[in-house]
């Protein structure tokens, strides 16, 4: 465990130091790992700091207007992005092809807007288990780091590179920031794609964000998993009033961990996931069928692709 206090007085001195008296950049998702590196940078070096959130067409519902209340009282940049991801992502079916094509365009679109702010400094929260797994090869994207920026930036800041997902936590607490994003569940950088098998289209996008939101409506204020959701994961048959039909099939995914390196399903009552599975198939017409997924991490990962 770290010492909240003694860390947050050095990051704000290594991110005044790397600093100077230039402009810093950064992508704000709302996610603590941001949000922290957000807070700190904030109380270093104030207006300097120019986070851009960025609107993929793959966040969660409602993600967009909650940073953007959240983050009102700094300069937060939003951009909408979101055609830009869906024409690239068009025809990709391959799981590395499509995670490669949005960090890609992540930076791209990013690069785009840190050069009409004219900063020369790149803050990223990239945290501890990001690291190691990026130099195993087993993520080829994790963030802005993942892919090689075009731009030149002269600093590259990463305060909070040494912490665990708890202990950015426990700064997010120490800092002052709401409970919300303090205890928010980790979110892949390449969001609701990774959680739709096969290529990534509005179609499956919109009814894959529904069924989360159903997923963490019902299970995160109840079992405070480390992460749950739910997934695209193929197409089956069903009955839908007098119809047959070719509907989608949605994974609930709900698991306990500490970094995410390894993870345990969720113990959730056998009637209380039968009754999220109405849920899920009565609000949402095109799918057909739910499933909860009761695999470890190892063997399968915590994401679906
Ligand atoms: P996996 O699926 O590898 O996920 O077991 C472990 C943790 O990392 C998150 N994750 C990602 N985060 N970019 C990210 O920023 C990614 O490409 C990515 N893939 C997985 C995942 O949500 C889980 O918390």
């Amino acid at each position: 465990m770290v010492d909240t206090g003694k860390f947050i007085d050095t990051a704000i001195q290594e991110i005044k130091t790397a600093a100077g008296n230039d402009k810093v950049v950064m992508a704000l998702s709302g996610g603590v790992d941001s949000s922290v590196c957000a807070a700190l940078a904030a109380r270093a070096i104030g207006d300097r700091l120019i986070p851009i959130y960025i609107d993929t067409g793959l966040m969660r519902k409602g993600e967009t207007d909650r940073v953007r209340t959240l983050f009102g009282n700094i300069h937060l940049q939003v951009v909408d992005a979101a055609d830009e991801f869906f024409s690239c992502l068009k025809g990709i079916t391959d799981p590395e092809a499509k995670r490669k094509a949005i960090g890609e365009r992540f930076i791209r679109v990013f690069e785009r807007e840190a050069k009409k702010q004219g900063a020369k400094c790149l803050l990223q929260g990239t945290i501890y288990p990001d690291r190691i797994e990026s130099e195993g090869g087993i993520k080829s994207h994790h963030n802005v780091g993942g892919m090689p920026l075009l731009m030149e930036f002269s600093r590259l800041i990463e305060p909070i590179r040494d912490l665990y997902k708890d202990e950015v936590r426990e700064v997010a607490g120490a800092l002052g920031l709401p409970t919300e994003i303090q205890h928010r569940m980790p979110f892949p950088g390449p969001g609701l794609a990774v959680r739709v098998l096969g290529e990534v289209t509005p179609e499956k996008v919109a009814v894959v964000r529904q069924a989360n939101w159903i997923v963490e409506d019902e299970l995160v204020e109840q079992y405070h998993p480390w992460q749950c959701f739910a997934a695209l994961i193929g197409l089956g048959t069903g009955v839908k009033g007098d119809n047959r039909i070719h509907g989608w099939i949605v994974a609930i995914r709900a698991v306990n961990s500490r970094d995410g390196m390894t993870a345990d399903p969720l113990d959730i009552p056998f009637s209380e996931l039968t009754r999220i599975g109405s849920r899920i198939t009565a609000d949402i017409p095109r799918v057909a069928r739910v499933v909860y997924d009761i695999t470890a991490k190892p063997p399968a990962t915590i994401e679906y692709e």
